[in-house]
């Protein structure tokens, strides 16, 4: 199929929500490393690695090629069998948990199942079914996944009961707008009030992202989740951190997200960049509390040998060229990029996020705040003529979302930084110019 068929099929063929970035949708026809090629032959940077997903770079050969031999081997015995890269993945993941407190793992093919999963398991823990999370959260697209979402985009149909919502630690536009550190850290003893005044007071677990991905990755106060998991406890609940994109070394120097706050969790659940584009989602919970989930359960492809093998390969590929290290380095350069576009161009409200994990919140002014969600979309058109990949987030779309593959280089950084700010500087001009 041409490019023209592949638009025009897409439209007849595929659910109208399946959405896509742009006014006319960009057809990718390959990847390798940091580069995605459009239909035309286009070479674009992707600083989105398909939704924080390509963590190790597109069709990295280390990883393909350990794919490839176990394709040929075992593709397909589903999990009433036994095989070697289930468990090999399994004991990996055990083997770099917080605390390595965690060591049990349930796999499954999405995020959205690894936090059904752990639903599931905390509800099966503690006997409560009532579950806090975070106001501005995504948690996934199943009908209970859609409910723990905090954002009225992404909630589609009726929410199930026992599932109420915390305002989230959101310090630029604070919910009790206060300050931090004056604040004393109102939002996370906040928690205790929610618990208090909108459930039983017996829950079964609160799940919340370490820093909120789809959300516009609103990174929290070092403070917030010590509090928050110490509340959650305190009212027999377990506290699941939901890594779908902070996991594997992606806010640098650490596994986990968790750990940048200093909170072992119950139960992690992650996928994206596990797989670096293979379909995995894992659950993975301290033992006596995946102990708990008696009965039998089963995920026909969860633990897939093919994929499970992706999984082993990524980590271990994140491992031996030491990323975690690299994306510290070259996510703190990134960000010095990102702080000198915020002096340059008054659109940009706020920089945030950690590691290889950063965004930049647009507004129409500083003083008032008010989301420049058009801008925002003109400054995504104007990164495609200017070839970068970039995601969009937040609320009011009006986030600038940067995830790219965790083993670029500064020499990367210095050809996006170029490029986005002639993007901003370029769509903040037709602004100006439509006002005018
Ligand atoms: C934090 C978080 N949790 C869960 C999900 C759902 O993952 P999936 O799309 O693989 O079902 C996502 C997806 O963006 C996510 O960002």
């Amino acid at each position: 199929m041409n490019k023209d068929e592949i638009i025009l099929a897409h439209k007849e063929f595929l659910f109208p929500s399946v959405f896509h970035y742009f006014r006319e949708p960009l057809v990718v026809a390959r990847a390798k490393d940091q580069y995605v090629w459009d239909a035309d032959g286009n070479q674009f940077l992707d600083f989105f690695g398909g939704i924080v997903t390509v963590s190790v770079g597109h069709c990295n050969e280390e990883v393909n090629r350990k794919v490839h031999r176990q394709m040929d081997t075992l593709q397909h015995v589903s999990t009433v069998f036994l095989n070697e890269p289930q468990v090999a993945l399994a004991a990996k993941i055990a083997s770099i948990t917080p605390e390595r407190a965690l060591t049990k793992s349930f796999f499954t093919n999405s995020g959205t199942e690894a936090n059904e999963t752990a639903i599931l398991t905390a509800r099966c823990y503690t006997g409560s079914s009532e579950i806090v999370a975070l106001r501005h959260a995504y948690h996934g697209r199943s009908a209970a996944t859609m409910t723990l979402t905090g954002q009225s985009t992404w909630r589609l149909g009726p929410v199930q009961p026992g599932v109420v919502h915390a305002p989230n630690a959101y310090c630029y536009r604070c919910p009790f707008g206060l300050e931090y550190p004056s604040c004393e850290l109102k939002c996370a003893h906040d928690v205790e009030e929610v618990i208090r005044t909108t459930t039983s007071g017996r829950i079964a677990g609160m799940i919340a992202e370490p820093i909120q991905g789809v959300g516009g990755f609103i990174t929290p106060p070092k403070e917030y989740f010590g509090i928050v998991a110490e509340i959650v406890r305190k009212y027999g609940g377990v506290f699941i951190s939901d890594e779908v994109q902070t996991a594997w070394g992606r806010t640098g120097g650490k596994w986990f997200g968790i750990e940048q706050w200093g909170v072992t969790p119950d139960i992690i659940t992650s996928a994206k960049g596990l797989g670096n584009g293979a379909p995995v989602g894992v659950t993975v919970a301290r033992a006596e509390v995946a102990d708990a989930v008696k009965g039998v359960t089963i995920s026909t492809f969860g633990g897939n040998p093919v994929t499970a093998t992706a999984a082993k390969a990524v980590l271990d590929y994140i491992e031996e060229k030491r990323l975690p290290e690299n994306v510290t380095e070259v996510g703190g350069y990134l960000r010095g990029k990102l702080l000198e576009m915020q002096e340059k161009h008054p659109s940009i409200g706020d920089v945030r996020g950690m590691g290889l994990l950063q965004a930049i919140e647009f507004v129409e002014d500083r003083k008032t705040k008010k989301p420049a969600t058009a801008l925002t979309l003109e400054v995504l058109e104007e990164a495609r003529r200017q070839r970068i990949m970039v995601g969009r987030g937040g609320l009011s779309g009006n986030v600038v979302r940067l995830s790219p593959p965790m083993n670029i280089t500064k020499t990367d950084v210095d050809e996006f930084a170029g490029r986005l700010d002639a993007s901003i500087a370029a769509a903040t001009a037709k602004f100006q110019t439509v006002a005018v």
